[in-house]
């Protein structure tokens, strides 16, 4: 049996802007995991859309992940900025704690994103 991809293809880099951000969900076998891109400064992150305060989707709505001036991550629920380049949250209540990076590379100009090593995609 050939093992599975751990690699998915989420978009084209042009495709992503910078700073800017967009909504992806993951599915493999019976498994589905909803995250986001971010790219800022140069650099492209991936994140799992899970605010680490109540659980919740951190999205304004599609693929709006970023504040009013694009400088952080913003959760759309009580406002928690966090950090692009970790996912750590710097202002509100969640301080000190980070969102769940999730592996990204750039291959043949794709942006590709797996499963975290030791996931609960619950
Ligand atoms: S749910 Fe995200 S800051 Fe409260």
């Amino acid at each position: 049996m050939v093992p599975e991809d751990p690699w998915h293809f989420v978009c084209s880099r042009d495709r992503l802007v910078d700073p800017g951000s967009r909504a992806f969900v993951l599915s493999q076998a019976d498994r589905e995991l909803s995250g986001f891109l971010v790219g800022h400064g140069g650099e492209v992150r991936a994140f799992r859309n899970r605010c680490p305060h109540t659980g919740v989707a951190l999205n304004w709505g599609g693929d709006r992940f970023l504040d009013v001036d694009e400088a952080y991550i913003q959760c759309s629920m009580h406002g928690a900025l966090f950090r692009p380049e970790d996912g750590r949250c710097i202002h509100g209540p969640c301080v000190g704690r980070a969102l769940q990076a999730l592996p990204v590379r750039i291959r043949n100009g794709d942006i590709e994103v797996a499963w975290p090593q030791a996931e609960d995609a619950s």
